[in-house]
């Protein structure tokens, strides 16, 4: 987003006093704000209320947008980022956010600054407990949130809170099983492989995948699968689970994407330890008899 939301010092939204530009992100910018009827700080997220303002037919409130304002009203739990306000002012669509200290891959990218090898089991834990325990409160209310990354993952400046953000892509499961969605989800590193197959059917498992890659993120202080293109991506998970056939994944030469001509890497022995070997564990960490390979 180009746009700002105007100087600091600025009054905003009718109470809000602009601080500071924070981030930004593929739909719009994060302020830090201070709130005058409250005095607390807050952040707001500033979006483009039309999707092209260039083009006259396009008077719509962005998908993206409306689903987040619709959702995020509802949701209230100690692990989902809380909206206090939304407001539009000048063409621009404004959430008004509790406001946090960092996101997730911030947080890592410090640790790794500081030399760690890993995060402190411990601390990946807890952590871990708080991302699920907002992950399932969405999942019991049929909600996928389908762009769960580190980036969308807010923290406390004690880094002892983690809270789900960025609602932009989150849909409601139809049925039980699944249902038929578009596969503009998730950023390709925390993509699901049967997404990646092209199948549209899919439920909370999306997220699940997301979630074991920020697990194993936390775990090593960088990304499981950090690819170039979906392809990539998709050999490097069949190289390292080895290639799935149809007596493990029924159905799977049926998805639209499957190619039959897919190099066939074989399955490890021991899934855990092959893939930590092949993530380089091992290389990283003087203290690998803790995983017992
Ligand atoms: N409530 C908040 N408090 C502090 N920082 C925030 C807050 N909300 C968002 N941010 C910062 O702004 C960034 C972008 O926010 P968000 O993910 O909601 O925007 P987006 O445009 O939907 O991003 P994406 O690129 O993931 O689509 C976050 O990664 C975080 O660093
Ligand atoms: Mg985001």
């Amino acid at each position: 987003m180009t746009a700002t939301l105007g100087e600091p010092g600025e009054g905003i939204g009718g109470r809000y006093l602009l601080i500071r530009h924070l981030n930004s992100g593929g739909y719009g910018s994060v302020y830090e704000a201070q709130d005058r009827q409250n005095n607390i700080r807050v952040a707001i997220k500033k979006s483009d209320l039309f999707s092209d303002q260039n083009d006259p037919n396009d008077q719509g409130v962005p998908v993206v947008v409306f689903r987040e304002g619709c959702v995020l009203c509802k949701l209230t739990h100690p692990n989902v980022v809380k909206v206090h306000d939304v407001y539009i002012e000048q063409g621009h669509h404004n959430f008004v956010f509790e406001l946090c200290a960092c996101n997730l891959r911030e947080y890592m990218g410090q640790l790794d600054a500081q030399g760690q090898r890993w995060m402190d089991e411990d601390k990946m834990q807890k952590l871990t407990r708080q991302i699920l325990s907002g992950v399932k409160y969405c999942h019991d209310r049929r909600l996928i949130h389908r762009d769960l990354k580190p980036d969308n993952i807010l923290m406390n400046a004690e880094h002892t809170i983690a809270k789900l953000a960025d609602f932009g892509m989150i849909r409601m499961m139809r049925c039980k099983g699944g249902g038929r969605y578009t596969d503009r989800l998730v950023t390709h590193w925390y993509r699901p492989p049967e997404i990646m197959l092209g199948d549209i059917r899919y439920d909370t498992a999306v997220d699940m995948w997301s979630m074991g890659c920020i697990m194993v993120e936390m775990m090593m202080l960088c990304p499981a699968f950090a690819c170039n293109t979906e392809i990539e991506c998709l050999m490097v998970i069949f190289q390292r689970f080895g290639t799935p056939d149809e007596e493990d994944w029924p159905g799977i030469t049926t998805l639209p994407n499957y190619l039959m001509e897919f190099p066939k890497w074989s399955k490890p022995q021991n899934l855990f330890a092959a893939f930590m070997v092949k993530m380089s564990l091992l290389q990283k960490s003087p203290t690998k008899e803790t995983y017992n390979l």
